[in-house]
């Protein structure tokens, strides 16, 4: 039994979302509302461990879809569904959309396995609201190519990336009432209202 909201932010890397956190935060807490802000991979002492092995350890697609889950698991146990149940909003940085995105439709593990781990580890547990930060592909690797020291992901080729913005997408068009698709290849501040008038309708 649920009460509060549960919102996701997806996107391919380099799309920008991790930015509108704190904006979400504010406009939530403006509501009185309490807000868990948390992520994927990782969210729990366990998830963090298993972010560091799945960012940087090269592994079969499957062993990664099957840790994601592993991490999905305890996250939704001891942080998610705790807060949804005491009301307050939980605003998290991927969740399974990215699995869909990434280990099915980038790297081709089988749809129907992820749906399995899905219903398993989530029975009938699914975000409220899923914001997609969309970006055309060169503007993802542009912005990518800039970044620190990127992880696993974030040096791979531009057709991994077209194959995740394109199973993003169709998500979107699967789930229509869930998703809210947003343009991030425009100027910080547009993408910010953007963001701020979705928040507002919650
Ligand atoms: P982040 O850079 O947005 O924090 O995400 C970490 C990386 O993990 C990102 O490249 C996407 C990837 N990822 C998956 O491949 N599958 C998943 O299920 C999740 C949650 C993330």
């Amino acid at each position: 039994m649920t009460t509060g909201k549960f919102i996701t932010l997806e996107g391919m890397d380099g799309a920008g979302k991790s930015t509108h956190i704190p904006t979400i935060i504010a406009a939530l807490q403006a509501c009185g509302h309490e807000v868990v802000s948390t992520r994927e991979p990782g969210g729990t002492v366990l998830g963090e461990r298993l972010r560091e092995l799945l960012l940087h350890e090269n592994m079969h697609a499957e062993t990664e879809t099957l840790l994601m889950f592993a991490a999905r698991r305890e996250h939704i146990d001891s942080v998610i569904a705790p807060a949804l149940a005491r009301g307050a909003y939980v605003l998290s940085d991927r969740f399974t959309d990215a699995t869909y995105a990434y280990q099915s439709g980038a790297k081709g593990v089988v749809a129907a396995k992820v749906e399995l781990l899905e219903q398993w580890v989530q029975a009938d547990l699914q975000p409220d609201l899923t914001l997609l930060f969309d970006v055309p592909v060169e503007v993802s690797m542009q912005r990518l190519a800039t970044a620190r020291s990127p992880d696993k992901f974030e040096r791979e080729s531009a057709d991994f990336f077209t194959r995740i913005r394109q199973a993003y997408l169709q998500r979107a068009q699967q789930n229509p009432s869930r998703f809210r698709i947003i343009d991030a290849n425009r100027a910080l501040e547009d993408v910010k209202q953007s963001v701020e008038e979705i928040i507002s309708t919650l």
